[in-house]
């Protein structure tokens, strides 16, 4: 899922933690929705990425990620915590699988590991680890699911880190189209859809703007950095280094194997806090610095004007060359929609830029008028505001082009120390889904052109600096036994999901 990191710390939170309530009875219904309230062809999945699922973190072959590396500094993940191990899915997948198909899916967005292909991020090829992605491939279509491969999700190979300081350089363009071209050549026989990255924003403003994330690098930062400049170039490198993928996909492979590529980009609603033309321009830059950064360049071959007018000469340029592999290199679109916020003008003094978020000059709340904007989920970014659901998509269709759409991660969290009876009752869970996926049928039946729709996640699993203290799964994981539990949220996709005989 995407964490959400930002100056949230910085006001005041009103609102509690909702606790997953058991309910009576053991089903709840399905709130009108089924299948055939979305468009011939609709695919519904669920989606996980390859480090906070697969577990064998450093076995099999498997070169470190950055992320290997970040979580050895103590205190940076919650309990010490590490994903050597997770849910090992890299034993279990056919559990895994088996347990999508029961419920009823179409799909699973998983995410391949560059660096248990390439452990040092390109040259010699881990063989163990391209079998283990034809076993999870192959079980896959055995039972019907449909594979959407991932080729980046926050993890990459510490080797590139070491060598030439990572996404930092242009380096890393070649590198990834290179590790890309092997994965479309060896999987994509049977791989049909593609995405390149995985919110390339959450990777630079939480690895470079405040060092939450590996490589954990920000202006003051033991891992050195510049919050300034750093998630500008960083942007700028995996906007290149998704457009080369692209571009060898559709040279080589789209003619012969016919599949689709695309890019999956995290956006919060940001509502204005008033109507007042202060807030309603706060809320549009905010906008236009989260999904904007990234797919005003791939929709119009430039970034947004209003960062390029606060960002100016820290913010990199493209060349006509790049621009033209840049501009349209996407099939269709991820789109990653959890929560909203409202946005204000803090109406702050011109000051110089002190980093990414703050060259936003925009303020976070959380409530108007005394009134939460949503109930609070565990993680302390994720309220719980449906109607951001169709704003959202609905943005993006009229801003954009109406671009193919795939809404894909859509979810929220209990605590980690959850007890299994309390967490099989997820009814506050259950209600999420329904709201939400109402809320994109609306956006649909209003225009917007999404094909599909990937649930986070399919287990609880490793979640990021929260470790094991967050779950996500519409399946309870027991973290010591790995034995799985479908909660009721799962059972209500069974039932929404069932196809006609
Ligand atoms: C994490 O590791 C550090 C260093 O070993 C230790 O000081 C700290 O107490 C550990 N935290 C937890 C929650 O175990
Ligand atoms: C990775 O690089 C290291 C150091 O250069 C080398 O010792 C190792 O053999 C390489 N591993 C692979 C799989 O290429
Ligand atoms: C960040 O980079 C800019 C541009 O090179 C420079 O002016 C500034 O001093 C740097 N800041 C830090 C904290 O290194
Ligand atoms: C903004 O204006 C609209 C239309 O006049 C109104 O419905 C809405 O309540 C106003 N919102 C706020 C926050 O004042
Ligand atoms: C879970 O942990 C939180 C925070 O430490 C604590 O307040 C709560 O009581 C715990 N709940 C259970 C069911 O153990």
């Amino acid at each position: 899922m995407n964490p959400f990191f930002l100056l949230i710390f910085l006001f005041p939170r009103t609102s509690q933690p909702v606790a997953a309530a058991p309910v009576a009875g053991s089903r709840t219904d399905a709130g009108g929705l089924n299948r055939d309230n979305f468009p011939v062809g609709f695919t519904f999945g669920t989606a996980a990425s390859a480090y906070q699922v697969e577990g064998m973190a450093l076995k099999d072959g498997r070169g470190p990620s950055i992320w290997d590396e970040f979580i050895k500094i103590p205190g940076e993940i919650k309990n010490n915590a590490t994903a050597a191990v997770t849910v090992d899915e890299y034993h279990r997948y056919k559990v895994d699988i088996d347990i999508m198909k029961n419920m009823n899916f179409d799909a699973y967005r998983f995410s391949i590991s560059w660096s248990r292909i390439f452990p040092n991020g390109s040259g010699k090829v881990n063989w163990k680890g391209v079998a283990y992605y034809n076993r999870l491939i192959d079980y896959m279509l055995q039972q019907g699911i449909t594979p959407f491969a991932n080729l980046y999700h926050y993890d990459l190979p510490e080797a590139l880190e070491k060598s030439y300081n990572g996404l930092l350089s242009r380096n890393v363009v070649k590198d990834y189209a290179d590790y890309a071209e092997f994965c479309f050549k060896t999987f994509g026989d049977r791989v049909k859809n593609w995405f390149t990255f995985n919110e390339p924003r959450v990777v630079a403003a939480l690895g470079y703007d405040n060092g939450i994330f590996a490589p954990g690098r920000c202006t003051g930062c033991t891992a050195g950095g510049n919050s300034t400049t750093e998630p500008y170039i960083v942007a700028h490198n995996l906007i290149l280094s998704h457009a080369a993928a692209v571009k060898r996909y559709r040279d080589k492979y789209h003619v012969s194997q016919k599949g689709r590529i695309g890019i999956l980009l995290d956006f919060v609603w940001y509502e204005p806090l008033t109507n007042s033309t202060d807030d309603e321009a706060a809320a549009q830059r905010a906008r236009d610095f989260h999904i904007g950064w990234f797919l005003h360049p791939i929709i119009y071959g430039e970034y947004p004007k209003s960062v390029q007018d606060i960002v100016k000469e820290r913010l990199p340029t493209f060349t006509a060359e790049e621009i033209s592999i840049v501009k349209g290199s996407v099939d269709y679109l991820g789109v990653n929609q959890y929560t909203s916020y409202y946005m204000f003008d803090p109406h702050l003094p011109t000051q110089t830029s002190t980093g990414y978020q703050t060259d936003w000059n925009v303020g976070f709340a959380y409530e108007r008028d005394g009134v939460p904007i949503g109930p609070r989920a565990n993680s302390d970014w994720l309220y719980i505001v449906p109607w951001g659901m169709y704003k959202a998509v609905t943005y993006v269709k009229e801003n954009y082009q109406n671009p193919t759409i795939i809404l894909s991660e859509n979810g929220m969290d209990d605590p980690g120390n959850v007890s299994l009876t309390v967490g099989v009752h997820d009814a506050t869970r259950l209600n999420y889904y329904k709201s939400y996926i109402s809320e994109l049928k609306r956006a649909i039946d209003d225009g917007a052109t999404v094909i599909g729709y990937f649930a986070w996640s399919l287990l609880d699993n490793f979640e990021w600096k929260l470790g094991y203290t967050s779950r996500f799964g519409i399946v309870y994981v027991d973290f010591k036994t790995l034995k799985r539990y479908p909660k009721m949220s799962a059972y209500w996709f069974k039932d929404v999901l069932q196809k006609k005989k």
